[in-house]
């Protein structure tokens, strides 16, 4: 498979053939757990929507989409600490299954303010999937359900993740280099 121009001189994390792997593996797990029930997959825009679209589809139970959308890193590698809901569920998730699918669970800030926010719904149940974990970098307590991939405090870009907007669509998981030219 030849470099792609938006794709060169980035290191690859994890390939597409790799991500596809896992996602499929998680989505069997997700199955067995819930089998014979309904579940409404929710995805953080804008990061999850690659994973949640692909982890959907691997997903062999009767499922709804809803999204929402979190302030989130701005223009940089930096997060500002404060998280708002810029966009809110459409469909009540009271006595649902939920599960809240995001791409990447860093600081924790994010899923543990959304967490708290969906269980003053009284869903049936909440879980969470994330692509990628980054423990080492945990400020809030919390864990997700399913993790795609552990990885250290590294800058990702692609599949979904974004440097200032930019590199959401390489299908692989890139490495930014703090030293990459913007
Ligand atoms: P948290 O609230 O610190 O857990 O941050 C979660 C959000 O930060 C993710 O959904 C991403 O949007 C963003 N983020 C954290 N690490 C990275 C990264 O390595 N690349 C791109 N976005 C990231």
């Amino acid at each position: 498979m030849p470099t792609t121009n938006l794709q060169q001189g980035l290191e690859i994390l994890y390939s597409r053939e790799q991500i596809a792997a896992r996602v499929e593996e998680i989505g069997a797990q997700i199955s067995s757990d819930l089998k014979g029930e309904k579940i409404v997959l929710i995805g953080v825009l804008k990061g999850a929507a690659i994973f949640l679209s692909d982890l959907a589809r691997a997903i062999d139970v009767d499922a709804t989409f809803d999204f929402v959308a979190v302030s989130s890193y701005g223009k940089g590698q930096r997060s500002s600490g404060a998280v708002k809901l810029i966009k809110d569920l459409d469909e009540s998730i009271e006595g649902k299954n939920v599960l809240l699918v995001e791409d990447i669970l860093d600081t924790g800030l994010t899923l543990a303010f959304l967490r708290k926010l969906f269980m003053q719904h009284h869903p049936k149940s909440l879980r969470i999937a994330a692509l990628l974990d980054k423990p080492s970098r945990r400020i809030e307590k919390i864990d997700a359900d399913y993790v795609g991939f552990s990885i250290p405090n590294l800058f990702v870009i692609g599949y979904g993740m974004d440097y200032a907007e930019r590199y959401r669509n390489l299908a692989d998981i890139c490495l930014m280099q703090p030293d990459h030219p913007e």
